[in-house]
């Protein structure tokens, strides 16, 4: 049996994902605070808020091996759960905010893949880590989700170098996608968030990327035979058509 964890699976790309995998036949925990309304006879939900630590690891050190099925042969975890709040100026943020902002968007993230490996050690694990361009590009007003984006990516570069038995790694950046996250965004104020027009002439201009194509690459990657211990990508959009072809999709 092949098993995922997906955080942030009650919307977006993390649904999406949960989806396709069950559809290949993969057992599927989700991870988030609300459920999606979606049912299927191999998706458990689970509610945990992934931007308090104390709620993730008692989760995760108790609960979560009820939820593990048997005979496991691969393990995947898509850390995929984040936030762009909070949006503005450096002399707003509170102590907690900054908290649970880069614990949900970081330090879960990084303290799921160590107790994954710690878990599932000697078996076969991939570990999807979701980027953003934000990761790489300063833009005003989003110090905090540019910042804790660019944690991740350097967590997953590190890691890549060590190359830990087991874990096979992508570091992957999908690109602006049509999800409630870049509704979000488009609604900011321009104040707040002068580099909104560039997001709604995304949006204007067809140019946002459907989700279903992002999770195909999460699919292929999971479904590997023998996939690379590290890469670190951007989502280029060719592989639609291979994909569907590969796993047999109707387009
Ligand atoms: N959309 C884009 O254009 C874009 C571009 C680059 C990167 N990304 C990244 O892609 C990932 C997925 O985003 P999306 O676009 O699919 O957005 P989305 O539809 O808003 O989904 C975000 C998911 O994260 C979960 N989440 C948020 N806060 C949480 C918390 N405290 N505890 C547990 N779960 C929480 C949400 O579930 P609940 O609200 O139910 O908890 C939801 O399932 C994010 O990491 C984002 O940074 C998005």
């Amino acid at each position: 049996m092949n098993f995922a964890i997906i955080t942030g699976s009650s919307s977006g790309l993390g649904l999406e994902a949960a989806k396709l995998l069950l559809d290949e036949g993969w057992y599927v925990l989700g991870v988030s605070r609300s459920q999606a309304e979606f049912t299927h006879e191999r998706f458990v939900q689970q509610k945990v808020d992934l931007s308090v630590g104390q709620e993730v690891e008692s989760f995760f050190q108790s609960s979560f091996n009820d939820f593990i099925p048997n005979n496991i042969k691969r393990v995947a975890l898509l850390n995929n759960a984040g936030t762009i709040d909070p949006v503005g100026p450096i002399n707003e943020f509170s102590m907690s905010q900054l908290q649970s902002v880069y614990t949900l968007n970081l330090i879960t993230p990084v303290w799921l893949m160590s107790h994954m490996c710690r878990q599932f050690e000697g078996i076969d694990l991939r570990v999807i880590n979701i980027s953003s361009g934000a990761a790489t590009s300063a833009y005003e007003g989003w110090l905090v989700y540019c910042s804790s984006k660019a944690g991740l990516k350097m967590a997953s570069s590190v890691l890549g170098e060590e190359e830990y038995k087991g874990l096979s790694l992508y570091d992957f950046s999908p690109g602006p996608m049509d999800t409630k996250m870049q509704h979000q965004v488009r609604s900011l104020d321009r104040e707040r968030f002068p580099a909104i027009q560039k997001f709604l002439d995304l949006k204007a201009d067809g140019k946002l990327v459907p989700v279903e194509e992002i999770a195909l690459e999460i699919l292929e990657f999971f479904a590997a035979k023998s996939p690379e211990k590290f890469v670190s990508r951007r989502y280029a959009g060719e592989q639609r058509n291979h994909y569907l072809s590969r796993f047999n999709i109707q387009d």
